[in-house]
């Protein structure tokens, strides 16, 4: 993972939401009941309009994006601007640098996609969008966001508990862990179809079954109130708050409950610089920078922004009760 400072002279879109009347102007189009009338749907640049078998469950969503509602534990720090949080970003299968993901997503489809649901769980099998969404309703939640790169930001993502998508599977006793996939397809990532890569893809990841269950751990399907673009793992991500932004697995494909802890992309790839917790934590540095301070974006050469980093991130009320009886040195 490396880091590239954002410059000062890098353009600004003038197409986006600000992000300082955001809240406010949503939250006069939902008083106004104009949301669900398609303007937020016709705000977004939709790489997830497609006509076809997609139209439910997009519409389904547009709906349910409408209808959000603000969570009260949000955080009230100032929004990362919408353009930083759509072209600073991490994901590997459109390349390592931190502008590839906008660059190289733009003819990405999300449709056709699918959801295998697998392992230790009375209802397992293959499920549409719309079979995911269906139930649950959607929160706004503003969450820090803290990289293991030492780069952060203030996100709005929009989402569900994931523990309320998990619990419909019924897992069994046996279910101890779960394990993420993303998508493989090289005809939609281009990183996939290089020989050389060192990533051996599918992109995994792990949870605890307590941290998966845990109301803060959270499956999003939108930021900023629209759809996610692909740069930010449409349709659907993880978003893990206390923990370094690579737990939160993109574009998922795949969702198993195992009896095991799960290798990690991260863990396979450096075991000694990323471990499976991965819970932010100041006080655990890793082998080649200090994870004390972070830069909090937008930030520029001239200006990095350093703030301190807080342990889990600032969510420690919530968590810290998970890893009580273990050292968190060791298990980093
Ligand atoms: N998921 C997949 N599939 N591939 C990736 O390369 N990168 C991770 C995580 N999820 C990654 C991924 C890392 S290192 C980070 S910091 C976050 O996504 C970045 O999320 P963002 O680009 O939405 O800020």
């Amino acid at each position: 993972m490396l880091i590239r400072t954002k410059n000062a002279s890098d353009p600004k879109s003038f197409e986006i939401t600000s992000e300082t009347d955001y809240w406010s102007r949503r939250r006069w189009l939902k008083a106004a009941g104009f949301m669900g009338l398609g303007l937020a749907a016709s705000a977004h640049v939709p790489a997830l309009a497609k006509a076809g078998a997609s139209d439910q469950w997009q519409t389904m969503l547009q709906r349910k994006l409408a209808a959000s509602e603000d969570w009260p534990g949000s955080t009230d720090e100032k929004l990362t601007p919408y353009e930083d949080v759509t072209t600073y970003n991490n994901f590997y299968e459109f390349g390592t640098g931190k502008d590839d993901p906008e660059q190289n997503s733009k003819d990405f489809q999300v449709d056709p996609w699918r959801v295998e649901i697998a392992g230790a769980a009375r209802n397992t099998g293959r499920f549409t969008l719309e079979d995911i969404f269906r139930p649950h309703a959607l929160e706004d939640r503003v969450y820090r966001f803290r990289c293991v790169e030492a780069w952060s930001m203030v996100v709005p993502w929009v989402g569900f508990p994931l523990g309320e998508l998990l619990k419909r599977f019924e897992p069994t006793s046996s279910a101890r862990y779960v394990r993420f996939e993303t998508l493989v397809d090289p005809e939609r990532f281009p990183a996939q179809r290089l020989g050389r890569s060192t990533i051996s893809w599918p992109y995994v990841e792990g949870l605890r079954m307590d941290e998966a269950m845990h109301p803060l751990t959270l499956m999003v399907v939108g930021v900023y109130g629209k759809t996610l673009l692909p740069q930010n793992g449409a349709p659907l991500r993880l978003m893990v708050p206390w923990k370094y932004g690579f737990k939160s697995i993109k574009s998922i494909v795949k969702i198993e409950f195992v009896e095991q802890p799960p290798k990690t992309t991260w863990q396979q790839l450096a075991p000694s610089e990323y471990g499976f917790y991965a819970n932010v934590n100041p006080e655990v540095d890793h082998p080649r920078w200090s994870q004390a301070r972070e830069r909090r974006l937008p930030n520029s050469f001239w200006d990095p922004n350093w703030i301190p980093t807080r342990k889990f991130n600032g969510y420690e009320e919530q968590v810290a009760a998970l890893y009580n009886d273990m050292n968190l040195e060791k298990y980093y």
